[in-house]
């Protein structure tokens, strides 16, 4: 899974882990990665750490393809690691937008691809991308991100289709608003008007996007493919 050193990946890590799995966690360097593989080790799990840069489309499906080839199988790929460059569209510029499509969107289809042999080989598979609502209904400031998140929509349930009939699933999980340091950047103002739009009347956890994709990887999650499951409190029905 990727963006495992801090926020939602982590708890996303910690989630898989407490389920039995060996999680191989990937951030571009190995430095948060250490406190992750510390407590997911502390508490009876496994982890192994893997400094790639996502948006190196070689660096990433070697390093897929590497993991697959270690342990002999590859059964649950989470494509979380994303970024953000907002700006109004008339002042985007070309690299903004590429590097968002290329980090949120292109790197998701390159681990897909890479992790489609070994899932295909071991006739099971559960792919969840981590997409946004910025992606199902627009945001003001996020062309960029809004294109890639809606991108992973399309892309998951065409993989879907294309991997059902191999016991592949594949799934969107799309987060609300959620604490994290992606979102702690944002000025007081923009998180005092997102309140009153969620009716739950709270900001999300990275837990509580944890426990979706815990469950959709999970046995149980077994019969669920080419849904966006929207967790927000709410806020985008
Ligand atoms: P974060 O900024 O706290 O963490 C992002 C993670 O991605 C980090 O582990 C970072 O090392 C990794 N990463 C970023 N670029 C990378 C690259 N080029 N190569 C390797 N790793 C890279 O973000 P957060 O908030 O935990 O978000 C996780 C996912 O959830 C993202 O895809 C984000 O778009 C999505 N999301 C977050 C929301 C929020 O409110 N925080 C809302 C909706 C979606």
């Amino acid at each position: 899974m990727t963006g495992a050193s801090r926020g939602i990946g982590r708890a996303i890590a910690e989630r898989i882990a407490s389920q039995g799995r060996i999680v191989v966690g990937v951030a571009r360097s190995l430095d948060g990665l250490k406190d992750v593989g510390a407590a997911i080790t502390a508490a009876g799990g496994r982890f192994e750490a893997q400094a790639c840069d996502i948006g190196d489309s070689t660096a990433l499906a070697q390093m897929v393809e590497q993991v697959a080839e270690k342990h002999g199988r590859l059964d649950i790929l989470v494509n979380n690691a994303g970024i953000t460059k907002d700006g109004l569209l008339m002042r985007m510029s070309d690299a903004d937008f590429d590097d968002v499509i290329r980090v949120n969107l292109k790197s998701a289809f390159v681990a897909c691809r890479a992790a489609s042999r070994p899932m295909m080989k071991g006739r099971f598979g559960r792919i969840v991308n981590v997409g946004s609502v910025s992606g199902l209904m627009g945001n003001a400031g996020q062309v960029n991100y809004a294109a890639a998140k809606a991108g992973l929509v399309g892309m998951t349930k065409s993989i879907a289709r294309e991997l059902g009939s191999k016991g592949i699933t594949a799934n969107v999980v799309a987060p609300g608003f959620i604490e994290t340091d992606m979102t702690a950047v944002l000025p007081p103002q923009v998180k005092e008007q997102a309140l009153p739009n969620i009716p739950l009347k709270r900001f999300g956890t990275p837990t509580d996007i944890a426990a979706a994709i815990g469950w959709l990887t999970s046995d149980e999650g077994g019969y669920v493919t080419g849904q966006v499951i929207v967790v927000d409190g709410g806020m985008a029905m």
